[in-house]
């Protein structure tokens, strides 16, 4: 391509959604954050968490259900966890009339969505860069849920995009480059894969691609922010509310 072809299309590219950034004392701050987000939601009765297990045994789900004293519970993954069961009988003892719903299953599956009762809110942090099919992901979740998405997770730095709304397939990167992408970050040393392995970092989303794809599906950026100091150089991690338009 010539120089001057490449410039333009880069100028024409223009600026990317410029969210506020903001710096943290650490992950116990965003994590407060996460909570925080969906404990915000306005008008909601019920609330759906994909992939709230692991290490945090819900916490993102049962906060806001607490908080807003939600009327329909829901967590979808693929290892539910016994610590999870013992936190929600913790609030079912509070809240007695709260329905809560686990369901042990795959959401990479279409079928698991079919009969799903549909939500006001659903959560997606920190699972859709570890689904090959994220996309197929955002779609079944966005037709579960009625008015809210919140989506968190860290992204690559959109300085690694030329152009706005980048994604890369990261997984089968040579260990070298992953061991540079993972300075500073808390992206762990992983077995090597060439097959698809949603337990390891699959995906490098810039924000903006997050953006766009739940633009694609309707649903427009009501609120969010980036924080820039909690997984390294290379990543960001966004926190981002998203409406039904
Ligand atoms: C990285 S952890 C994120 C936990 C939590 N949401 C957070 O933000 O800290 C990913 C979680 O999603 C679950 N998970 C990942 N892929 C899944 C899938 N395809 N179907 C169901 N659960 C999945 C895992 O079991 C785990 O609990």
């Amino acid at each position: 391509m010539n120089d001057r072809l490449y410039d333009d299309i880069l100028s024409a590219a223009g600026p990317r959604e410029t969210l506020p950034r903001i710096t943290t004392q650490g992950y116990g701050e965003v994590m407060a954050i996460k909570e925080a987000m969906a404990a915000a939601l306005p008008g909601i009765t019920s609330l759906r968490d994909f992939g709230g297990c692991y290490l945090v045994h819900g916490r993102y789900l049962l906060t806001p259900v607490r908080i807003l004293k939600l009327r329909f519970a829901s967590m979808v993954d693929v290892n539910p966890v016994p610590e999870f069961a013992a936190a929600v009988e913790e609030t079912r003892a509070q809240l007695p009339d709260t329905e809560f719903e686990t369901i042990k299953g795959d959401f990479r599956d279409p079928a698991l969505f079919v009969g799903l009762r549909a939500t006001d809110a659903a959560l997606l942090y920190e699972v859709l860069l570890h689904q090959e099919n994220y996309v197929e992901v955002i779609r079944n979740v966005c037709e579960r849920t009625s008015k809210f998405v919140c989506i968190a997770q860290p992204c690559l730095r959109e300085t690694f995009f030329p152009l706005p709304a980048g994604a890369v397939m990261l997984q089968f990167y040579d260990e070298a480059l992953k061991d540079l992408l993972r300075i500073e970050s808390f992206w762990p040393k992983e077995p090597r894969t060439d097959r698809f392995t949603p337990a390891h970092w699959m995906w490098g989303h810039a924000t903006s691609h997050i953006v766009a794809v739940m633009r694609g599906f309707g649903w427009s950026l009501m609120d969010g922010k980036v924080v820039d100091n909690v997984c390294g150089r290379c990543w960001e991690y966004p926190l981002m509310v998203f409406a039904r338009r």
